[in-house]
């Protein structure tokens, strides 16, 4: 994809130094990020620490020498696909919303007509002053994404309203706003993520090793080109990517009904959760005794979610496999009517369940055959994406 260019506009909060983070977070995910900080800003953090990190200045003010370069806020405005001002004072807001110009961030803001993303960061008192309210209210009301505040422990030592929120957080609404114009503008994908659980009894369930972590890869990185996203997940440790919407499920069945409500308006239905083939027949109402030397707990099959979810969308599916690889993946496209599977062996020790990175060989009903090397699980995302995009146009 097309690198992106990002300004951050840094303002004068203890939260600053929060922004080092974001700007690390988004550099590594290939955003090229100029920094912009006011003069407060710099009381907090030093433009060095950024320079350091980026390996590019920072601009501080508006009068830095001309006389070989252009005019920094507009040079600057013209550069970028999108602003993110974090953290973002209750001063900068008002000059956001009152159009004023008098610092490199509010000047080049007014200069800019991409997308603003605005992160707040503030006491609860103005936070929840009726000035602020107005002012983030016209923010919105102009296209603005507001990211935040979280309540919790405030810097005087109080607690309220005004917490900028976690970098994490305002990294993937930054990147869902990069992506909006990527290669799945304007698609719907439906992914699934997790191992299921179906229950013996109220404390005990039958279930796998799947983390979920491809899942969530496949849905973020669906997020970042544009996409939009439903996630219908089984219980993982796992936050949910911001800018998705998830569906909280717990077994195969949930998981079917849900996927099926969820594909009505979709392109592409990529099921990377891990979904239990048989359940308990007869789940029991209390809390099994421990009373026998030996149980026997009868199991029935569960619906075979890809084979029975009809509808006119790109089909993906897993293979997650132990043997013969290509040969079981290559039956599973054909019996469940695949445009793709992602076959992995389950048995690596570096790949498949639980790992940051995966092995995956990539298969269509041409009889094409992709074998990737060992990537991050963001990578393979990517590179599936790849075909699944090829597919859909
Ligand atoms: O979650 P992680 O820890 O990151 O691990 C990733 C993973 C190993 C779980 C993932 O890469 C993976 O292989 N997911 C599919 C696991 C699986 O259930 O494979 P399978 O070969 O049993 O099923 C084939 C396909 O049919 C899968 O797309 C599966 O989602 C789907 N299926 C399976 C059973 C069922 N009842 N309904 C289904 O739709």
């Amino acid at each position: 994809m097309e690198q992106r260019t990002l300004l951050l506009g840094v303002t004068g909060s203890i939260a600053a130094y929060k922004a080092v983070e974001i700007a690390r977070d988004l550099e590594r995910r290939g955003v090229h990020v100029r920094v912009l900080m006011t003069e407060a800003a710099t009381r907090f953090i030093a433009p060095l620490t950024f320079e350091a990190l980026l390996k590019r200045p920072v601009t501080t003010s508006l009068w830095e020498s001309r006389q070989s370069g252009p005019i920094p806020h507009i040079a600057l405005s013209e550069s970028a696909d999108a602003l993110l001002v974090a953290p973002a004072s209750a001063d900068i807001i008002a000059k956001l919303a009152g159009g004023m110009a008098d610092d490199i961030v509010s000047c080049t803001a007014l200069a800019f007509n991409g997308p603003l993303l605005v992160a707040p960061a503030m006491h609860a008192n103005m936070y929840e002053h009726v000035a602020t309210q107005a002012n983030l209210a016209t923010l919105r009301g102009r296209g603005a994404v507001i990211i935040g505040p979280e309540t919790g422990e405030l810097a005087s030592g109080g607690h309220g309203a005004g917490r900028m929120s976690e970098p994490a957080t305002i990294v993937g609404w930054t990147m869902k706003t990069l992506g909006r114009k990527g290669d799945f503008a304007g698609r719907t994908v439906v992914v699934t993520a997790g191992g299921t659980q179906e229950p013996i009894d109220p404390v005990r369930c039958v279930t796998n090793h799947s983390s979920g972590k491809m899942g969530y890869a496949i849905a973020e990185a669906c997020r970042d080109r544009g996409a939009d996203v439903i996630l219908v997940t089984a219980p993982t440790g796992l936050q949910p990517p911001v800018g998705v919407e998830t569906v909280n499920v717990v077994t195969a069945q949930q998981m079917y009904e849900a996927t099926r409500a969820a594909v009505r308006e979709a392109h592409a239905l990529i099921m990377a959760a891990a979904v239990a083939d048989y359940r308990p027949s007869n789940p029991a109402a209390d809390k099994i005794k421990k009373e026998r030397e030996t149980l026997v707990i009868p199991l029935e099959r569960t619906v075979d979610i890809l084979k029975s979810i009809e509808g006119d969308f790109i089909r993906v599916g897993f293979a997650a496999e132990s043997s013969s690889l290509e040969h079981n993946a290559r039956a599973k496209l054909a019996e469940k009517h695949l445009d793709l599977i992602a076959a992995n062996d389950i048995t690596a020790s570096d790949a498949g369940f639980g790992s940051d990175n995966n092995r995956v060989t990539i298969m269509d009903r041409d009889g094409g055959i992709d074998r990737l090397p060992l990537l991050s699980k963001r990578e393979v995302a990517d590179r599936l994406l790849d075909r699944v995009a090829k597919l859909l146009s």
